[in-house]
């Protein structure tokens, strides 16, 4: 018998259809399995091919609505995509303990992307530094060059900064140019600019080039996020006392703070995704935002204000776009933005923002509150309640018993089914 091979030569070049046949043959996946995979839903096979490589299906996620935000003074029913359950109930949560306080407030500092160039080898850094700097007139023109749409939307290169970095390797002259890129994300075009001006940054400075590529720590694009919760519709002074303790835990502990941040992160990757924006672009950044200072800390900032109301605060990097990528291809990424009613990458940035704000402090309330378990033994009541065999009304039913029994399990959901349909 040969052995199988995980060398699939061709593979890249075979249609949808025969790539599964020949994954199933190779793993045994059923013709069930084979359907499945052939049914790609809404993205169809020929795009969703487009996208990726040895393409095989698509993976469907579910899709919810937060409702109750307004934010800067416009109501917005807001798409969050996520296979999590409560994310998108805790962002709803938030918003309506806020909406009668005037909700959420935002803002951006720009959308302007940076890109660095990697020199090494140069014996006079500072010189070469210098001497890079002398020449911003043509890096702006090399770098406008590349991109004549972008400049007509009114973006294009605005800032050229070069850093010596000491490394490992010995010193390396690090060149960043500033670009503003308006309504893509920009990685294409920040990317195509650092390889086009790397070659004259070598003649200039007699040095080689060899990294060309964004920073995701996008923090020439911060968005931000403000709001009030009055004390007393979040459950009194107790409640907004408990919250605080739980900030200033994230805020000292970058084991608390990863989960603080996790959370916040559950409702904008939720946004990002559903808008065929590049969440792993955008954790990368608000993460290594956090730790900006050299310690990871609290993405969000909490304070009680005079009035005794809680306020909090959120400022991330966030490089999201409209235009470009899935969110042009994918047409559920288009029924997202046409949901939002958003017009520039930065409104979506900033509702963004709103949302992780929102999440943020519905995580704070119920850590410092009821705890999570007890949300979320209700919904893993309902799977179990379905796997017992509980259908249509049953499944609320059961599911309510095993929690007021404090026991979730199979075998005594069968028992609670079996008691229901015999009118116990
Ligand atoms: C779970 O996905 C998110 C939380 O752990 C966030 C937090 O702890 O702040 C509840």
């Amino acid at each position: 018998m040969t052995a199988r091979t995980s060398r699939l030569s061709g593979f890249h070049k075979q249609s949808v259809a025969d790539r599964i046949a020949r994954v199933a043959e190779f793993t045994g996946l059923s013709a069930a399995d084979q359907a499945l995979l052939a049914g790609t839903g809404h993205l169809d096979a020929e795009l969703a091919n487009h996208l990726i490589e040895h393409l095989v299906g698509t993976m469907n996620i579910p899709l919810g609505v937060a409702t109750n935000l307004r934010i800067d003074g416009r109501d917005v029913l807001v798409p969050m995509a996520t296979e999590e359950s409560s994310v998108v109930a805790a962002v709803c949560n938030a918003a309506r303990q806020c909406y009668e306080h005037g909700g959420f407030t935002t803002s951006m500092s720009g959308t302007l992307m940076i890109a660095q160039v990697q020199l090494v080898d140069v014996p006079d850094p500072e010189h070469a530094r210098i001497r890079i700097l002398e020449r911003r007139d043509e890096v702006r023109a090399i770098c406008d060059d590349c991109d004549p749409v972008l400049l007509k939307l009114g973006g294009g290169f605005r800032d050229l900064e070069v850093r010596v970095l000491d490394s490992r390797s010995g010193p390396m002259v690090i060149t960043h140019i500033v670009v503003d890129t308006r309504d893509a994300m920009g990685a294409n075009a920040v990317n195509t600019m650092a390889e086009k001006l790397a070659p004259s940054i070598a003649a200039w400075t007699g040095g080689r080039t060899y990294l060309r590529i964004l920073s995701n720590l996008a923090d020439r694009r911060l968005a931000r996020a403000r709001c009030e919760w009055r004390a007393e519709d979040i459950g009194g002074p107790e409640v907004r006392d408990g919250m605080m303790l739980a900030y200033h835990f994230a805020e000292a502990d970058p084991y608390r703070a990863a989960t603080h941040n996790k959370g916040i992160m559950n409702g904008v990757s939720a946004v990002v995704l559903a808008t065929g924006n590049d969440t792993r672009a955008v954790e990368a950044g608000a993460h290594a935002y956090a730790a900006r200072n050299g310690r990871y800390t609290s993405l969000t900032r909490w304070e009680v204000t005079r009035e005794g109301h809680l306020a909090g605060v959120l400022e991330l990097p966030l490089a999201v776009g409209l235009v470009g990528g899935a969110t042009k291809a994918h047409p559920m990424a288009q029924v997202a933005l046409r949901m939002l009613g958003v017009r520039t990458a930065e409104e979506l940035a900033r509702i963004i923002a709103a949302v992780g704000l929102a999440q943020n402090f519905a995580a704070m309330r119920v850590l410092a509150t009821t705890g999570v378990q007890k949300g979320h033994m209700a919904l893993h009541a309902h799977n179990i309640a379905m796997m017992a065999g509980a259908v249509g009304d049953e499944v609320g039913a059961v599911a309510q018993r095993l929690v007021a029994a404090g026991r979730v399990r199979v075998d005594l959901a069968e028992a609670e089914l079996a008691a229901l349909r015999a009118g116990r």
